[in-house]
C-alpha cells in the first residue's frame, strides 16, 4: 500500500518493518478521542480561515460516517497504515477524496497521538475514581455492619493491642483518599492541551489553540511546543498513583488471605469470588485477592518500563514514545478490574467475630493497658513497663492469661493494683480507652465512619467535574 509519507521514498515498508512499528493493534481503543480531536481541529481551521467552511462540513460528515462505521464494527484496522491516525485519515480521504487531505493541516501525529492519550487518559481518570469512590463506600459499609467486632491489632504480625474490626478497615479508607487525591494531581497534568504543537515548532498558520482546547473541555493549553509533543509526565504520574493503589491493595490482598486461612479464620469469603483446586477437593482458594496482589508487580513493571522508556530521550518525539500505550492500557484495565472485583467480594465476605473476639482473649494484648493503669496511680511508664512484663512472664508459666489473675497475685508485682483492675482490662475497656483523636475507640471510630461519609460526598463534587470536563 501507499503510503501517507511515501514521496520521498523509492522502495516499499519491508513487510517486518511495518509490523514492528505499527501501534494499530493496541492504539485502535483511542478512535473515539482522535475522531473528537479531528473534528475539533477541522472546525478550529475552517473557523480561522485556513480551510474553507464547506471542505470541513464535508470533513466533519466523514469523521462522523466513519466514526460509525468503527462503532458498528464496519471498519478493518491496516497493520500497514501503521496507526490509529492514519487508518481513519486515509479512510476519510477514500471516502470524499482529497479533500480529506486538508485535515492534517498545521497538525502533526506528533501532537496529534498526544492529544488523544490525554483525552482518553481523561476519560478513564472519571471512570476509575468513580470505581475507587465505589471500593471506599464499599469499606465504609463493612465497618460500619462491623463497627463493634473486637480483633487483635498486630505489629510484626503478632498480637499488640486490641482493635476494631472496623477501624483496621478504615485504614484502608484512609489510604484509598489519598489515592482520590493523588489521581486529581493526575488529572490536572492531563486536563492540558497539546495540539497545534504540529511536529514540534508549532505551525506557519494562524491556528487557535485556545478554541480547540475550549471545545475538548481542557482547562490549559501547553505553554511550550517541544515540551507538548515530548512530555509523557501525566503518563507517569498516572502509572505512579496506579503502582501505589495497587500497592494498598495488594497489602489488603495479603491480609485477606491470610485472615482466611484456617490458621486465622477471621473472615470467610464467599463461594462466588473463590476457586476450587482441580486435585484437592476440600479447597477453597482467596484467588482473586491472590490475584490483585500479583497484579501488583505488572503494574509496578509498567511504572519502571515507561521510566526507563523516558530517561535517555533528546526532546522532541522519538518513536520510543509509542511504548507509552500498552503499559498504560493495561494497567488502565487491571486498576478497574480489580477495583470492580474487590469491591464486590468485601461486600459479600463473612465477618467471624467470634473468632476474632477469642483470639484477643487468647492473649496479652492487653498488657499496654494493665501498664497504663499504674502509670495512671504514679508509676514511672518504664517501671509499670517492667512490672507488667513480669507478671506476663508469671502467666506464660502458669498458663494463664491476665484477666484469669487473682488481686492477690496482681498485688504480689505491684501494691497499686486495686479491685479495679480487672475491670481496666477487660478488652472492651481497652478499645473505649484508646479515644485519642483517630485512635480505636467507639467513640473514634463512629465519628471516622462520619467522616468518611463527608468525604464521600465532597468526591461527588471531584466526579461531577470529571463528567463535566470530559467528552
Ligand atoms: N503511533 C505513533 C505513537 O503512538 C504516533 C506518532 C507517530 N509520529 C511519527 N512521526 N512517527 O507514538
Amino acid at each position: 500500500m501507499t503510503k501517507m509519507w511515501g514521496g520521498r521514498f523509492a522502495k516499499n515498508t519491508d513487510v517486518m518493518v511495518e509490523e514492528f512499528t505499527s501501534s494499530i493493534s493496541f492504539d485502535q481503543r483511542m478512535f473515539q478521542e482522535d475522531i473528537a480531536g479531528s473534528i475539533a481541529h477541522a472546525r478550529m481551521l475552517a473557523y480561522c480561515g485556513i480551510v474553507p467552511e464547506e471542505d470541513v462540513t464535508l470533513i466533519v460528515a466523514g469523521l462522523q460516517d466513519i466514526l460509525a462505521d468503527i462503532e458498528a464494527g464496519n471498519f478493518e484496522f491496516s497493520t500497514s497504515l501503521e496507526d490509529i491516525h492514519m487508518n481513519i485519515e486515509k479512510r476519510l480521504t477514500d471516502r470524499i477524496g482529497p479533500i480529506g487531505g486538508k485535515l492534517h493541516t498545521a497538525r502533526s501525529r506528533n501532537d496529534q497521538v498526544a492529544l488523544d492519550t490525554h483525552m482518553y487518559l481523561k476519560k478513564e481518570i472519571g471512570m476509575i475514581a468513580q470505581l475507587l469512590s465505589e471500593m471506599q463506600q464499599a469499606i465504609v459499609e463493612v465497618a460500619t455492619e462491623h463497627s463493634q467486632v473486637i480483633m487483635p491489632g498486630y505489629t510484626h504480625l503478632q498480637r499488640a493491642q486490641p482493635i476494631l474490626f472496623s477501624h483496621h478497615l478504615m485504614a484502608y479508607f484512609f489510604m484509598l483518599v489519598r489515592d482520590f487525591e493523588r489521581l486529581e494531581g493526575v488529572w490536572k497534568h492531563t486536563d492540558l492541551m497539546p495540539l497545534g504543537a504540529g511536529a514540534l515548532a508549532g505551525t506557519t498558520f494562524p491556528i487557535d489553540r485556545h478554541l480547540v482546547a475550549e471545545r475538548l473541555h481542557f482547562n490549559e493549553v501547553y505553554a511550550n511546543s517541544i515540551d507538548a509533543v515530548s512530555d509523557r509526565d501525566y503518563i507517569l504520574e498516572f502509572l505512579s498513583f496506579a503502582s501505589i493503589l495497587m500497592m494498598h491493595l495488594s497489602r489488603l490482598s495479603e491480609e485477606i488471605i491470610l485472615w482466611s486461612s484456617t490458621e486465622f479464620s477471621f473472615i470467610e469469603l464467599d463461594d462466588a469470588h473463590c476457586t476450587g483446586s482441580s486435585i484437592m477437593p476440600q479447597k477453597k482458594n482467596p484467588d482473586v485477592a491472590e490475584l490483585v496482589r500479583g497484579k501488583t508487580g505488572r503494574v509496578v513493571g509498567h511504572l519502571m518500563a515507561m521510566l526507563m522508556t523516558s530517561k535517555g530521550l533528546p526532546l522532541a518525539y522519538n518513536k520510543d514514545l509509542q511504548e507509552d500505550k500498552e503499559g498504560l492500557f493495561d494497567t488502565i484495565d487491571t486498576i478497574k478490574f480489580s477495583l470492580s472485583v474487590y469491591a464486590a467480594m468485601l461486600k459479600a465476605m463473612k465477618v467471624n467475630s467470634d473468632r476474632m473476639g477469642k483470639a484477643v482473649r487468647e492473649d496479652f494484648s492487653n498488657a499496654t493497658d494493665m501498664a497504663d493503669y499504674l502509670v495512671k496511680r504514679g508509676l514511672p511508664f518504664r517501671q509499670a513497663h517492667e512490672v507488667v512484663g513480669n507478671c506476663v512472664k508469671y502467666c506464660i508459666d502458669q498458663e494463664k492469661r491476665l484477666l484469669d489473675l487473682s488481686l492477690e497475685e496482681f498485688r504480689s508485682f505491684s501494691d497499686l493494683f486495686a479491685e479495679d483492675i480487672l475491670e481496666a482490662i477487660q478488652i472492651e475497656t481497652c478499645i473505649a480507652a484508646r479515644n485519642s483523636y483517630g485512635g480505636t475507640s467507639y467513640a473514634q471510630n463512629g465519628q471516622a465512619l462520619a467522616k468518611a461519609k463527608t468525604i464521600l460526598s465532597n468526591q461527588q463534587i471531584v466526579l461531577d467535574m470529571y463528567t463535566k470536563n470530559n467528552l
